[in-house]
């Protein structure tokens, strides 16, 4: 996305120019479902659909907000940030929580915001981080703060679970502040400690392929605040903090304990934890054509297991795979969205063509197709 097009739509909305632009990317998760708000490991990517800000401070305590894909302008003041609807519940949300993490509302200005994006809304992209971090990068550079990115991270997670309303974890701010090129983000949701993990996909000749279903899923409301409280209730009747206290070993134990839906959302969250450590080892000693059989596991784990997938998913999982992917795995929250498949370069095309096929003969709406690389995090763009 570019720069241009975000000025453009500034001016169009608040007739003058912006002064800086910053860059917000969304994410997939290559595996870690559901770990992050059970302070799990998580190994997301930032990716290269990516949404541009333009802005400019003003003089006033108003904050103006703007974008291409919805017309008007949303107008709130400093002092009021919370209770918008829609898009501007993230940027201004997250204006809010800089607040709650120490910095003086009352001494900074007011702002115009103008965003375009690349990442499609509803896909499990993370199009709400990409904003929430877009705009923590506009922020930081008119009020001159310096946060550093995990407390950015956490920031835009504040916003999401209280101007927004919906329960979610640390992981896709993460991804999208942290990101590096050709690499994932290996985070501990626990002590916030991360690693850069090369992926080698180029040298490898592998891609990931994202196979966007166009079912939409919703976060603050459903499912995903369900299985949330399915996992507080296994870890509260096993007795501990969280479930990443619970090992592998622990689960015959847990069976005895958690009526059967319980125990197996908990065995879905011990088993994605493990799978996280087996995919960032074998990375390192056998390199990502290796990964696929995890990914599988992961993807039947969240199917049979956590109850996040829908037929769409499935069905986009196993046309990849019985056309040459390594292994598929829906990601991101579920019950809609996006499932991606680690394909060979020169199979992309094929491998999308017949998930099209196999969509049409199923008559579900055609899906998305297209290949994602992992990019920098967030970042002012000059
Ligand atoms: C959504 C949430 C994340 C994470 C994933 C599932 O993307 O925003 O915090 O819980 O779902 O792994």
């Amino acid at each position: 996305m570019t720069s241009s097009a975000a000025a453009e739509v500034f001016r169009s909305a608040f007739d003058r120019e912006p002064v800086g632009f910053a860059r917000g990317p969304g994410r997939v998760n290559l595996i870690g479902e559901h770990t992050d708000y059970n302070l799990g490991f998580v190994l997301p990517f930032a990716i290269d659909r990516e949404l541009v800000a333009a802005f400019a401070p003003r003089t006033d305590r108003l904050v103006r907000l703007a974008t291409d894909f919805e017309p008007g302008v949303v107008t709130a003041s400093l002092d009021d940030l919370r209770g918008a609807g829609g898009w501007a519940a993230y940027p201004l949300g997250v204006a809010w929580a800089l607040g709650e993490f120490g910095v003086e509302l009352a001494d900074q200005c007011g702002f115009d915001l103008a965003v375009v994006s690349t990442v499609p809304v509803g896909a499990g992209l993370s199009s709400s981080a990409a904003v929430e971090t877009a705009t923590l990068m506009a922020l930081s550079s008119m009020w001159s703060l310096d946060l550093d990115r995990l407390t950015l991270a956490q920031v835009g997670q504040r916003a999401e679970n209280v101007a927004v309303g919906a329960p979610t974890g640390v992981m896709d701010q993460a991804a999208s502040l942290l990101g590096q090129p050709d690499s994932a983000v290996f985070l501990d949701c626990r002590s916030l400690e991360y690693q850069i993990v090369g992926l080698g996909l180029g040298a490898a000749e592998l891609a990931v392929l994202v196979m966007d279903t166009h079912v939409k899923h919703e976060h603050a409301t459903g499912g995903y605040g369900q299985r949330r409280a399915e996992c507080e209730q296994g870890a509260a009747q096993l007795k501990v903090g969280s479930l990443r206290e619970v090992g592998l070993d622990d689960l015959p134990a847990a069976q005895g304990v958690l009526n059967e839906v319980v125990f197996r959302r908990v065995r879905h969250i011990v088993t994605e934890n493990q799978r996280v450590l087996d995919v960032v080892e074998l990375l390192g000693t056998q390199g990502p054509a290796s990964i696929g059989p995890v990914l599988d596991a992961s993807h039947a784990s969240m199917r049979d297991d956590f109850e996040i997938s829908v037929p769409e998913l499935d069905l986009a999982v196993e046309v990849a795979r019985a056309n040459g992917a390594l292994g598929a795995r829906m990601t991101g929250g579920g019950f809609g969205g996006s499932a991606i498949a680690l394909v060979p370069q020169d199979r992309a095309d094929a491998i999308g063509a017949a998930v099209v096929e196999a969509f049409s003969e199923a008559g579900y709406a055609q899906p998305g197709l297209f290949v994602v690389h992992p990019v920098a995090g967030a970042c002012p763009l000059g």
